[in-house]
């Protein structure tokens, strides 16, 4: 698509890459104007939650930059966003997008020239990989609605509790003072999200009609075992109802998916 020019939503850190990018302004280093720039006061502003409705509402990449680890002048806000933009990646895969499309870079105000190749570099990269699946003339519709499910996925307080707590892990130790693995961490970190976006998939496909586990499972490629594992949980919540039997089947309703 030779004429396609990538919409890209750039977060920058005041105190590092948005100084780093006015620098590549004032020293004349070219970059592309199709970034659009929003400026924070940190990268840990940037709720992951707010990328996924970036790309709801057609950005083709979005950007987030920041100080580089140990520069953040609010400390620590950087170990932060490292964490919950892994979610952002991973649940990029789970939507069926590329995570290529989310970057996260980490660039000094002294750093103008790398601001701009990497800012380039994206741009070339965004243009290879092509538009955003869920806009234009023909969105695909699984995925916008998968998009849409990740979005909620990021603002549940549970998983925001998770990553704050895995920071501390990491920077403090446990409660006996014993610094933990940051692979086994993320481990944890991924098999919490696969649960809640599996949740929310099942909350959303019977927000409307009544399903069984074998309609839900077919509906959502998640095993029988694990929808009727999750029903459970979700019952116990009260996020999801019995809505009546038919023949040998329950069928259950949503009760907890706000749009
Ligand atoms: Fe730049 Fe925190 S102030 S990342």
């Amino acid at each position: 698509m030779a004429d396609f020019e990538p919409k890209i939503v750039g977060f920058l850190c005041n105190w590092c890459s948005y100084a780093g990018a006015d620098l590549a302004g004032v020293s004349r280093f070219q970059y592309p104007t199709n970034v659009r720039v929003v400026r924070v006061m940190c990268s840990a502003r940037v709720d992951p939650s707010i990328i996924m409705e970036m790309f709801l509402q057609g950005a083709d990449g979005v950007f987030v930059g920041g100080c580089h680890i140990g520069d953040c002048h609010y400390i620590t806000g950087n170990h932060y966003t490292e964490k919950r933009m892994k979610l952002v990646r991973k649940l990029l895969e789970k939507v069926g997008m590329s995570r290529q499309r989310f970057r996260l870079e980490w660039v000094s105000a002294s750093e103008g020239v790398r601001f701009a190749g990497i800012m380039k570099d994206f741009a070339e990269l965004i243009k290879e990989i092509g538009p955003n699946p869920v806009v234009g003339d023909s969105p695909d519709m699984a995925k916008m609605e998968k998009l849409f499910i990740a979005k909620n996925v990021l603002e549940d307080f549970r998983l925001r509790a998770l990553v704050n707590k895995q920071v501390e892990f990491l920077e403090k130790g446990n409660v006996y003072g014993k610094k933990l693995d940051e692979e086994e961490l993320d481990k944890i970190l991924y098999d919490a999200l696969t649960v809640e976006f599996d949740r929310a998939v099942i909350l959303w496909k019977t927000r409307r009609e009544p399903l069984s586990v074998k309609a839900i499972s077919e509906a959502t490629n998640i095993p029988p075992d694990r929808v009727l594992d999750e029903i459970a949980n979700l019952r116990r919540r009260d996020l999801i109802k019995l809505d009546r039997i038919e023949g040998q089947s329950p069928l259950y309703i949503s009760q907890g998916f706000e749009v």
